[in-house]
């Protein structure tokens, strides 16, 4: 905790707090994206993805003042090569390097497990970087083994879900014939080196582009009688579930059986332009925290009931610097300003006081001087069906209801026993 405000009471506290969320959480992970110009300090965003009760955080780039605040916390990261240095990878003193100063330089302190090579390269306007894809994933790969990292760090790159020809139904799904030679090679590569496929996939994608076809239940995890793929008689109660499934089919007919697919990116935009339909806070508050408690139950999807549900939401941030329609600078589960953007359950007041560097209200934005934090114990978790923190207490099958009074339980006796410790 670096903020000398910070009172060691609160401190305390939020670390016993931060570690029950740490210990009992599984594989929820959260995209930090930083195009913006109004961005919290890196250190600000630690106590943020705490409350979430994210473990894992996946970065566009390898941000060493974000690596450097992470550290000792835990949370796992994924960083990433841009597009643009993926020409230069070819040569290995270049991929040794980069692995080097992005990557080893912050081991063990800050646990980076995963590097994305480009992002959503196969499906970019610019055709360019396609050809340098492969070589820069078998260049990275080899200097990763060649610093004796490669039971730590694995090697992989995201795909859009525009990578497939057909999606729907699920067991329809196949690669884009052009691209079929490029991803039986990443496949290959993949199963080489035992890294997982990537896929960012956006339901929210297919409901605005037909919002009269598709049933928004469906797409938001709401109670809903899921539709029955006729080619495998498997059925859909979500979108996101069907997505995933047409991948593992796509990846499937290739010849690769046993391929692990993880969800890189999948969010839903608070506020979007008149002509993108389903853009609203009501809707991404019903994708984000339905799509949580899913998670967090660990139910596998249709195809692959056993295979851990890996997913990364997208995303940490409003980020107001991103080009194209409204909904860009919307994904955001925060503000700037550290605010939720809609009411997901998170209270961080419990959170917020202290964690932040003093800004314990969050309604007087003075958090600078620092001296608002009173170092009163964080009040308990709101006990909400959607709180993320009841949520991410979840061991296997148990109703969400119980969840909270599980959690509240816990964290409510850890905070009684920390307090009573502290002022003894
Ligand atoms: C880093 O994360 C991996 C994957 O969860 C875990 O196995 C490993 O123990 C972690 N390492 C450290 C130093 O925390
Ligand atoms: C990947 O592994 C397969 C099976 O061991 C092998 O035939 C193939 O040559 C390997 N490809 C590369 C590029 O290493
Ligand atoms: C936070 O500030 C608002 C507005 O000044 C005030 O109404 C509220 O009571 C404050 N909450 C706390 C916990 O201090």
């Amino acid at each position: 905790m670096k903020h000398d405000t910070f009172l060691p009471h609160s401190a305390a506290l939020l670390l016993l707090l931060f570690s029950v969320s740490a210990t009992l959480v599984d594989s929820m992970g959260i995209n930090y994206g930083q195009i913006g110009n109004n961005l919290p300090k890196p250190e600000d965003a630690v106590p943020l993805i705490k409350a979430l009760g994210a473990t894992k955080v996946k970065l566009y780039d390898a941000s060493a003042p974000v690596l450097r605040a992470f550290a000792h916390t835990g949370v796992e990261f994924v960083v990433g090569l841009g597009n643009e240095y993926l020409a230069k990878m070819r040569d290995p003193d270049n991929a040794r390097t980069w692995v080097k100063s992005n990557v080893q330089t912050y081991l063990p302190a800050t646990n980076i497990t995963c590097i994305t090579v480009g992002n959503e390269v196969l499906t970019m306007t610019d055709e360019s970087y396609i050809p340098h894809l492969v070589p820069a994933l078998y260049s990275i790969h080899a200097a990763v083994v060649s610093l004796n990292l490669q039971n730590q760090v694995t090697v992989t790159t995201p795909h859009s879900l525009a990578v497939l020809q057909s999606s729907y139904p699920p067991s329809s799904g196949v690669f884009r014939r052009d691209l079929t030679g490029c991803i039986t090679q990443i496949l290959n590569f993949h199963a080489n080196t035992s890294s997982p496929f990537l896929i960012n996939a956006y339901p929210y994608f297919a409901y605005k582009d037909s919002p009269k076809q598709v049933s928004l239940d469906f797409v938001l995890f709401q109670p809903n009688q899921g539709v029955v793929d006729p080619g495998s008689n498997l059925h859909y109660d979500n979108m996101l579930f069907a997505q995933i499934d047409a991948v593992h089919y796509a990846v499937a007919a290739l010849g690769f059986k046993n391929m692990p697919v993880h969800i890189s990116e999948t969010g839903w935009p608070s506020k979007g332009d008149a002509d993108e339909a389903g853009a609203t806070p009501e809707n991404a508050k019903k994708y984000n925290g339905n799509l949580i408690k899913t998670v967090c139950n660990r139910k596998g999807t249709p195809m692959k009931p056993d295979m851990g549900l890996n997913i990364y939401v997208f995303a940490l941030f409003n980020e107001n610097m991103k080009p194209g329609p409204t909904s860009e600078r919307n994904y955001g589960l925060f503000k700037p300003d550290r605010t939720p953007v809609y009411n997901i359950g998170i209270d961080l007041s419990s959170i917020g006081s202290g964690g932040s560097g003093g800004g314990g209200n969050k309604t007087s934005p003075a958090a600078g001087g620092g001296s608002s934090s009173s170092g009163s114990p964080p009040s308990a978790p709101d006990n909400g069906p959607s709180g993320y923190l009841a949520i991410s207490s979840g061991t296997t099958k148990v109703s969400s209801s119980s969840l909270s009074s599980l959690s509240f339980t816990l964290v409510g006796g850890i905070l009684l026993l920390a307090a009573r410790l502290l002022s003894a």
